[in-house]
């Protein structure tokens, strides 16, 4: 199949430095750590329990289009398979745990229009699962499966028919278990324990979070480089989208923000439709997804690639508060010492700047000046969402680091002259500024992944512009 080929032959030779530090593509995930995964998971269950792991359905754009599809991180996560209309299961058959992926059957005229499909057949023979089934006969197989069992351990409100299929046993059963005790008796959401696997990452797993934070890396230098006033922020934005393809990615883990002048001091904007004028920052948030695997980094920079002393003043207090958020990092500190680390440098530096006027331990308190500026937290789990999966207060105490969990550690201040609820002091006006790195935890202390990226002053100024 045309999927199969997977060396390039040709190069194009535009960013070709980038590929070279992107360097070897890693191996990905083996069928026995899809299959270890599997048996941690079903060490937690009782036999008589059955589990289905599930994905949305293809969804439309317009008319006969289809948003690009993408299907559940569980399911990845559990047997790697992409396509859609699958579902998996698992039930004990005489102590032994089979699973079973439903999949798209072949169908010539389907494959014709839409794409090859490994079918049936190439499921079972090519991917971690003990048995293959069509998804036509769906409704068939896991009723027989569901009246079999007791616990049925599936998160509700992702696949209609499996919702649909469940609770229609659980309806028609319920004589049943009155008279006999059997069949279906609770539904229980499995994702707590997939989450609590996942926020643990393999080394195959933290070779492909690694892959992806150098490509992500390398975009933002690309973007850096071709900066200037008169840039458009949708330009860089396909810089930026076009290297991720480039490298082989499956794209954007989440929409580009690139922000330039006040648009820097917007978290989460994504219109990317205005020019970046000559004395702005600009703010980019960009990462990529490789192999299932997101990667998540801010950078912020002088449009005309020389930051003023405002720009620089609070650029400087940011990447402060990156570093000691960042060295917070290590097994057994709590997952919110990064946070406040961070918060601390924030405060400090504005109280010496004179924007807060406050004790330092009044700005950091819950109504203190500095949530006026700083608004979000330092940083998420990061995986196969770039938001990802995991209990930050487990038991209502905080989460301690352990080896293998990768945060992201995201300080920033924003001086936003257009927000009508503060008073911006106005040598700051319109300075946005965000600096994000993807931290692995581990026994020697944090570990970036997406180090490549540049951050001191000087570094950044000697890129940007130079395309
Ligand atoms: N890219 C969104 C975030 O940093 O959380
Ligand atoms: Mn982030
Ligand atoms: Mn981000």
């Amino acid at each position: 199949m045309k999927g199969m080929k997977n060396q390039s032959i040709y190069r194009i030779y535009m960013w070709e430095e980038s590929l070279r530090a992107v360097g070897q593509e890693p191996a990905g995930i083996s069928h026995d750590e899809y299959r270890s995964r599997q048996s941690r998971l079903f060490s937690q269950l009782r036999p008589s329990d059955l589990l289905i792991i599930t994905a949305p359905h293809e969804s439309i754009r317009s008319n006969d289009v289809h948003y690009p599809f993408r299907t559940s991180s569980d399911m990845l996560y559990l047997c790697g398979w992409e396509d859609p209309d699958a579902v998996f299961c698992a039930s004990n058959d005489d102590g032994e745990w089979k699973t079973t992926l439903f999949v798209q059957p072949k169908d010539v005229l389907k494959e014709i229009w839409e794409g090859r499909r490994p079918g049936v057949e190439g499921a079972e023979a090519n991917w971690p699962v003990d048995n293959a089934e069509s998804h036509e006969s769906l409704q068939d197989i896991l009723s027989s499966m569901l009246v079999k069992s007791s616990r049925i351990f599936v998160k509700m409100g992702v696949d209609s028919d499996v919702d649909n299929l469940v609770e229609s046993e659980m309806k028609s059963n319920s004589r049943e278990r009155q008279k006999f005790g059997l069949g279906p008796i609770s539904i229980v959401d499995p994702s707590m324990m997939i989450n609590e696997l996942r926020l643990r990452k393999s080394n195959a797993e933290i070779d492909l979070m690694r892959h992806s934070a150098k490509i992500a890396a390398q975009a933002h230098i690309q973007a850096m480089a071709n900066t200037k006033p008169g840039v458009g922020e949708w330009q860089l934005e396909g810089i930026i989208e076009g290297l991720f393809k480039y490298c082989k990615t499956s794209g954007i883990a989440y929409p580009c923000i690139i922000g330039s002048g006040e648009n820097a001091t917007i978290l989460h904007y994504t219109v990317n439709d205005d020019t970046c004028d000559d004395g702005e920052v600009i703010l980019i948030d960009a990462g990529c997804e490789y192999k299932g695997y997101a990667s998540d980094i801010t950078r912020s920079w002088p449009v005309n690639g020389k930051f003023s002393d405002a720009q620089a003043e609070i650029y400087q207090i940011v990447l402060d508060a990156q570093i000691a958020a960042i060295d917070e990092c290590r097994v057994g500190n709590s997952y919110d010492a990064p946070h406040k680390a961070a918060r601390r440098v924030l405060a400090e530096g504005l109280i010496n700047l004179g924007i807060i006027d406050q004790s330092l331990d009044v700005a950091l308190s819950s109504d203190g000046d500095l949530n006026k500026w700083y608004m979000h937290n330092t940083g998420h789990w990061l995986g196969i969402d770039v938001h990802d999966v995991g209990i930050y207060r487990p038991d209502d105490e905080p989460r301690l680091f352990e080896e293998g969990m990768v945060i992201t550690v995201e300080p920033g201040l924003y001086f936003g002259a257009w927000r009508p609820d503060v008073e911006c002091p106005e040598r700051y006006a319109n300075i946005g500024i965000r600096i994000e790195d993807d931290v692995l935890v581990t026994k020697d202390g944090p570990d970036v992944l997406s180090g490549d990226c540049p951050k001191t002053i000087a570094n950044i100024e000697s890129i940007v512009g130079s395309a």
